[in-house]
Protein backbone atom coordinates (compact mmCIF):
# COMPACT_ATOMS: atom_id res chain seq x y z
CA UNK A 1 0.00 0.00 0.00
CA UNK A 2 0.83 3.50 -0.77
CA UNK A 3 1.09 6.68 1.96
CA UNK A 4 -2.29 8.14 1.28
CA UNK A 5 -5.05 7.80 3.86
CA UNK A 6 -7.05 5.75 2.23
CA UNK A 7 -5.01 4.56 -1.46
CA UNK A 8 -8.05 2.77 -2.75
CA UNK A 9 -10.02 6.29 -2.81
CA UNK A 10 -7.72 8.74 -4.60
CA UNK A 11 -3.79 7.30 -5.19
CA UNK A 12 -3.29 7.76 -8.93
CA UNK A 13 -0.67 5.25 -8.62
CA UNK A 14 -1.91 2.67 -6.62
CA UNK A 15 -5.71 3.09 -8.24
CA UNK A 16 -3.72 2.27 -12.07
CA UNK A 17 -1.70 -0.33 -11.00
CA UNK A 18 -4.09 -2.48 -8.91
CA UNK A 19 -7.09 -1.47 -7.93
CA UNK A 20 -7.98 -0.82 -11.15
CA UNK A 21 -5.49 -2.49 -13.42
CA UNK A 22 -8.30 -4.47 -15.01
CA UNK A 23 -11.93 -5.26 -14.24
CA UNK A 24 -11.48 -7.99 -11.96
CA UNK A 25 -12.22 -5.67 -8.40
CA UNK A 26 -14.97 -3.85 -10.03
CA UNK A 27 -16.27 -7.20 -11.54
CA UNK A 28 -16.75 -8.09 -8.26
CA UNK A 29 -18.46 -4.92 -7.17
CA UNK A 30 -21.30 -5.01 -9.74
CA UNK A 31 -21.76 -8.51 -9.35
CA UNK A 32 -23.05 -7.88 -5.81
CA UNK A 33 -25.61 -5.16 -6.60
CA UNK A 34 -26.59 -6.58 -10.23
CA UNK A 35 -27.57 -10.32 -8.34
CA UNK A 36 -28.70 -8.63 -5.16
CA UNK A 37 -30.18 -5.88 -5.78
CA UNK A 38 -34.12 -5.42 -4.64
CA UNK A 39 -35.04 -2.47 -7.01
CA UNK A 40 -36.67 -4.07 -10.06
CA UNK A 41 -35.14 -1.62 -12.33
CA UNK A 42 -31.50 -2.24 -12.30
CA UNK A 43 -29.11 0.37 -11.74
CA UNK A 44 -27.36 1.08 -15.41
CA UNK A 45 -30.63 1.40 -17.15
CA UNK A 46 -32.26 3.71 -14.22
CA UNK A 47 -28.91 5.73 -14.75
CA UNK A 48 -29.12 5.28 -18.68
CA UNK A 49 -32.84 6.69 -18.44
CA UNK A 50 -31.28 9.79 -16.42
CA UNK A 51 -28.72 10.75 -19.03
CA UNK A 52 -31.13 10.45 -21.82
CA UNK A 53 -33.30 12.32 -19.89
CA UNK A 54 -30.60 14.76 -19.27
CA UNK A 55 -29.95 16.02 -22.77
CA UNK A 56 -33.19 14.92 -24.80
CA UNK A 57 -31.87 14.36 -27.96
CA UNK A 58 -31.40 11.45 -30.18
CA UNK A 59 -27.78 12.96 -31.49
CA UNK A 60 -25.08 13.78 -29.02
CA UNK A 61 -21.83 13.64 -28.32
CA UNK A 62 -21.17 11.39 -25.38
CA UNK A 63 -17.74 11.04 -22.90
CA UNK A 64 -17.83 8.31 -20.39
CA UNK A 65 -15.47 9.56 -18.20
CA UNK A 66 -14.01 7.11 -15.67
CA UNK A 67 -15.58 3.94 -17.67
CA UNK A 68 -14.59 1.24 -15.85
CA UNK A 69 -15.59 -1.76 -17.53
CA UNK A 70 -18.10 -0.04 -19.79
CA UNK A 71 -20.85 -2.23 -17.69
CA UNK A 72 -23.00 0.62 -18.30
CA UNK A 73 -23.06 -0.23 -22.31
CA UNK A 74 -22.79 -3.68 -22.08
CA UNK A 75 -25.79 -3.64 -19.42
CA UNK A 76 -27.95 -1.15 -21.79
CA UNK A 77 -27.15 -1.79 -24.86
CA UNK A 78 -30.62 -2.29 -26.22
CA UNK A 79 -31.88 1.46 -25.11
CA UNK A 80 -28.52 3.37 -26.05
CA UNK A 81 -29.57 5.77 -29.01
CA UNK A 82 -27.72 4.84 -31.74
CA UNK A 83 -26.81 8.26 -33.20
CA UNK A 84 -24.93 8.44 -29.91
CA UNK A 85 -21.45 9.28 -30.67
CA UNK A 86 -19.85 7.72 -27.60
CA UNK A 87 -15.79 8.46 -26.18
CA UNK A 88 -14.47 6.48 -23.03
CA UNK A 89 -11.46 7.77 -21.34
CA UNK A 90 -10.52 6.19 -18.00
CA UNK A 91 -7.09 6.49 -15.79
CA UNK A 92 -6.12 2.79 -16.59
CA UNK A 93 -5.34 1.59 -19.77
CA UNK A 94 -6.53 -1.92 -18.57
CA UNK A 95 -10.09 -0.86 -18.08
CA UNK A 96 -10.09 0.70 -20.86
CA UNK A 97 -9.56 -1.94 -23.19
CA UNK A 98 -12.08 -4.04 -21.32
CA UNK A 99 -14.48 -1.01 -21.42
CA UNK A 100 -14.21 -0.51 -25.08
CA UNK A 101 -14.74 -4.77 -25.96
CA UNK A 102 -17.33 -4.95 -23.70
CA UNK A 103 -19.39 -2.09 -25.24
CA UNK A 104 -18.58 -3.49 -28.83
CA UNK A 105 -19.57 -7.18 -28.11
CA UNK A 106 -22.43 -5.55 -26.85
CA UNK A 107 -23.54 -3.45 -30.44
CA UNK A 108 -22.99 -0.08 -28.89
CA UNK A 109 -20.20 1.48 -31.17
CA UNK A 110 -17.08 3.36 -29.34
CA UNK A 111 -15.73 6.52 -31.17
CA UNK A 112 -12.93 6.63 -29.32
CA UNK A 113 -11.24 5.66 -26.23
CA UNK A 114 -8.51 7.95 -24.63
CA UNK A 115 -6.43 7.16 -21.55
CA UNK A 116 -6.89 10.27 -19.27
CA UNK A 117 -7.58 12.02 -15.99
CA UNK A 118 -10.26 13.92 -15.37
CA UNK A 119 -8.05 16.87 -14.19
CA UNK A 120 -6.70 17.25 -17.40
CA UNK A 121 -8.80 16.20 -20.41
CA UNK A 122 -7.38 15.48 -23.60
CA UNK A 123 -10.22 17.10 -25.44
CA UNK A 124 -10.84 19.96 -27.37
CA UNK A 125 -13.31 22.66 -25.66
CA UNK A 126 -17.05 22.27 -26.75
CA UNK A 127 -16.20 18.74 -27.85
CA UNK A 128 -19.12 16.71 -25.84
CA UNK A 129 -22.85 17.46 -25.59
CA UNK A 130 -23.19 15.29 -22.29
CA UNK A 131 -20.49 13.51 -20.08
CA UNK A 132 -21.32 10.89 -17.99
CA UNK A 133 -18.63 10.56 -14.94
CA UNK A 134 -20.13 7.57 -12.84
CA UNK A 135 -18.73 6.71 -9.56
CA UNK A 136 -15.72 8.56 -10.38
CA UNK A 137 -15.26 11.84 -8.92
CA UNK A 138 -14.70 10.48 -5.46
CA UNK A 139 -11.58 9.11 -6.90
CA UNK A 140 -10.14 12.49 -7.78
CA UNK A 141 -8.17 13.79 -5.06
CA UNK A 142 -10.11 16.60 -2.70
CA UNK A 143 -7.53 19.11 -4.20
CA UNK A 144 -7.96 18.12 -8.09
CA UNK A 145 -11.71 17.68 -8.05
CA UNK A 146 -12.37 21.56 -8.94
CA UNK A 147 -9.70 21.58 -11.42
CA UNK A 148 -11.61 17.94 -12.85
CA UNK A 149 -15.63 19.79 -12.53
CA UNK A 150 -13.89 23.13 -14.64
CA UNK A 151 -12.35 20.59 -17.04
CA UNK A 152 -16.07 18.80 -17.60
CA UNK A 153 -17.16 21.76 -17.57
CA UNK A 154 -14.67 22.89 -20.66
CA UNK A 155 -15.19 19.98 -22.78
CA UNK A 156 -19.02 20.41 -22.79
CA UNK A 157 -20.61 22.56 -25.48
CA UNK A 158 -23.06 25.58 -24.08
CA UNK A 159 -26.31 24.19 -22.82
CA UNK A 160 -24.81 20.70 -22.25
CA UNK A 161 -25.12 18.36 -19.22
CA UNK A 162 -23.06 16.54 -16.52
CA UNK A 163 -24.36 13.21 -14.94
CA UNK A 164 -22.25 12.04 -11.58
CA UNK A 165 -23.15 9.03 -10.08
CA UNK A 166 -22.29 8.46 -6.78
CA UNK A 167 -22.65 7.37 -3.15
CA UNK A 168 -24.92 9.07 -0.38
CA UNK A 169 -23.04 8.42 3.48
CA UNK A 170 -25.13 5.81 4.05
CA UNK A 171 -23.70 3.54 1.40
CA UNK A 172 -23.12 -0.09 2.66
CA UNK A 173 -23.03 0.84 6.36
CA UNK A 174 -23.98 -2.84 7.34
CA UNK A 175 -20.92 -4.32 5.58
CA UNK A 176 -18.71 -1.76 6.96
CA UNK A 177 -19.60 -2.60 10.20
CA UNK A 178 -19.00 -6.19 9.21
CA UNK A 179 -15.66 -5.83 7.98
CA UNK A 180 -14.82 -3.93 11.00
CA UNK A 181 -16.11 -6.24 13.47
CA UNK A 182 -14.30 -9.36 11.40
CA UNK A 183 -10.94 -7.64 11.43
CA UNK A 184 -11.00 -6.35 14.47
CA UNK A 185 -9.99 -3.05 12.66
CA UNK A 186 -12.17 -0.47 13.64
CA UNK A 187 -10.11 2.06 11.49
CA UNK A 188 -10.83 0.47 8.28
CA UNK A 189 -11.98 3.27 5.90
CA UNK A 190 -15.55 3.52 4.91
CA UNK A 191 -16.77 2.50 0.87
CA UNK A 192 -14.43 4.20 -1.75
CA UNK A 193 -16.52 6.88 -2.24
CA UNK A 194 -15.87 7.74 1.85
CA UNK A 195 -16.41 11.57 2.55
CA UNK A 196 -14.75 12.92 -0.55
CA UNK A 197 -17.89 13.51 -3.19
CA UNK A 198 -21.14 12.28 -2.17
CA UNK A 199 -24.66 13.22 -2.64
CA UNK A 200 -25.09 15.16 0.10
CA UNK A 201 -22.13 17.63 -1.01
CA UNK A 202 -22.32 16.98 -4.77
CA UNK A 203 -24.48 20.17 -5.25
CA UNK A 204 -21.83 21.84 -3.32
CA UNK A 205 -18.58 20.70 -5.18
CA UNK A 206 -20.22 21.43 -8.35
CA UNK A 207 -21.76 24.67 -8.36
CA UNK A 208 -18.83 26.56 -9.47
CA UNK A 209 -19.43 25.07 -12.65
CA UNK A 210 -22.90 24.03 -13.00
CA UNK A 211 -25.46 26.37 -11.53
CA UNK A 212 -28.30 24.44 -11.48
CA UNK A 213 -27.79 20.51 -10.10
CA UNK A 214 -30.64 18.15 -9.12
CA UNK A 215 -30.24 15.57 -7.15
CA UNK A 216 -32.13 11.95 -7.93
CA UNK A 217 -31.66 8.73 -5.11
CA UNK A 218 -31.71 5.20 -6.57
CA UNK A 219 -33.83 3.58 -4.09
CA UNK A 220 -32.57 0.63 -2.84
CA UNK A 221 -31.46 -2.52 -0.85
CA UNK A 222 -28.96 -5.42 -1.27
CA UNK A 223 -30.51 -8.78 0.04
CA UNK A 224 -27.65 -11.02 0.17
CA UNK A 225 -28.42 -14.33 0.81
CA UNK A 226 -25.35 -15.92 -0.52
CA UNK A 227 -21.57 -15.97 1.52
CA UNK A 228 -18.89 -16.11 -1.32
CA UNK A 229 -20.11 -12.92 -3.22
CA UNK A 230 -20.35 -10.30 -0.28
CA UNK A 231 -17.04 -12.33 0.85
CA UNK A 232 -15.75 -11.19 -3.03
CA UNK A 233 -16.80 -7.79 -2.13
CA UNK A 234 -15.12 -7.25 0.61
CA UNK A 235 -11.96 -8.49 -0.98
CA UNK A 236 -11.86 -6.28 -3.87
CA UNK A 237 -11.33 -3.24 -1.89
CA UNK A 238 -7.86 -3.35 -1.04
CA UNK A 239 -7.89 -1.56 2.48
CA UNK A 240 -10.43 -4.01 3.38
CA UNK A 241 -8.42 -7.11 1.85
CA UNK A 242 -5.42 -6.29 4.02
CA UNK A 243 -7.14 -5.88 7.33
CA UNK A 244 -8.97 -8.92 6.49
CA UNK A 245 -5.87 -10.99 6.09
CA UNK A 246 -5.80 -14.23 7.62
CA UNK A 247 -8.80 -13.35 9.07
CA UNK A 248 -11.13 -14.12 5.68
CA UNK A 249 -12.92 -16.72 7.22
CA UNK A 250 -14.21 -14.96 10.23
CA UNK A 251 -15.83 -12.84 7.69
CA UNK A 252 -17.59 -15.91 6.06
CA UNK A 253 -18.82 -17.19 9.12
CA UNK A 254 -19.90 -14.16 10.61
CA UNK A 255 -22.18 -13.55 6.81
CA UNK A 256 -23.19 -17.51 6.98
CA UNK A 257 -24.42 -16.81 10.60
CA UNK A 258 -26.48 -13.90 9.28
CA UNK A 259 -28.06 -15.89 6.84
CA UNK A 260 -28.70 -18.83 8.60
CA UNK A 261 -30.46 -16.34 11.12
CA UNK A 262 -32.59 -13.58 8.80
CA UNK A 263 -32.32 -15.57 5.67
CA UNK A 264 -30.13 -12.91 4.40
CA UNK A 265 -28.19 -9.82 5.39
CA UNK A 266 -29.59 -6.54 4.03
CA UNK A 267 -27.29 -3.50 3.16
CA UNK A 268 -28.36 -0.37 2.68
CA UNK A 269 -27.97 0.93 -0.60
CA UNK A 270 -27.53 4.82 -1.02
CA UNK A 271 -26.47 6.02 -4.29
CA UNK A 272 -27.88 7.99 -6.89
CA UNK A 273 -27.01 11.07 -10.03
CA UNK A 274 -25.72 14.22 -9.34
CA UNK A 275 -27.29 16.32 -13.20
CA UNK A 276 -25.29 19.22 -13.61
CA UNK A 277 -26.33 21.93 -16.49
C1 LIG B 1 -15.70 2.82 -9.44
S1 LIG B 1 -15.06 2.72 -11.07
C2 LIG B 1 -16.50 3.22 -11.97
C3 LIG B 1 -16.50 2.71 -13.37
C4 LIG B 1 -17.75 3.00 -14.20
N1 LIG B 1 -17.97 4.42 -14.42
C5 LIG B 1 -18.98 2.41 -13.55
O1 LIG B 1 -19.80 3.15 -13.02
O2 LIG B 1 -19.07 1.17 -13.55
C6 LIG B 1 -14.01 4.15 -11.20
C7 LIG B 1 -13.26 4.27 -12.50
O3 LIG B 1 -12.69 5.58 -12.57
C8 LIG B 1 -11.36 5.50 -13.03
N2 LIG B 1 -10.63 6.66 -12.49
C9 LIG B 1 -10.19 6.86 -11.24
N3 LIG B 1 -9.60 8.06 -11.12
C10 LIG B 1 -9.67 8.65 -12.34
C11 LIG B 1 -9.24 9.90 -12.86
N4 LIG B 1 -8.60 10.79 -12.10
N5 LIG B 1 -9.48 10.17 -14.16
C12 LIG B 1 -10.11 9.25 -14.97
N6 LIG B 1 -10.54 8.05 -14.51
C13 LIG B 1 -10.33 7.75 -13.22
C14 LIG B 1 -10.86 4.16 -12.51
O4 LIG B 1 -9.75 3.68 -13.24
C15 LIG B 1 -12.10 3.29 -12.65
O5 LIG B 1 -12.17 2.66 -13.90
Amino acid sequence: MTGTADPDRDDRGYLMTQQYRDGRNLDARIALHERFGEQPEPWHPWLLARARRALPRATARVLDLGCGTGRLWSATSWRVPSAWRITLADLSAGMLAEARAAAEAAGVRIERAAQADAANLPFADGAFDLVLANHMLYHVPNGDRPRAVAEIRRVLSPGGALVAATNGRAHMDELIALVRTTSGREDVGSTLSGDSFLLETARDQLASSFPNVAIERYPSTLVVDEVEPLVSYALSVGTWAEALAGREDRLREAVAAQIAANGAVRITKDSGVAVGT
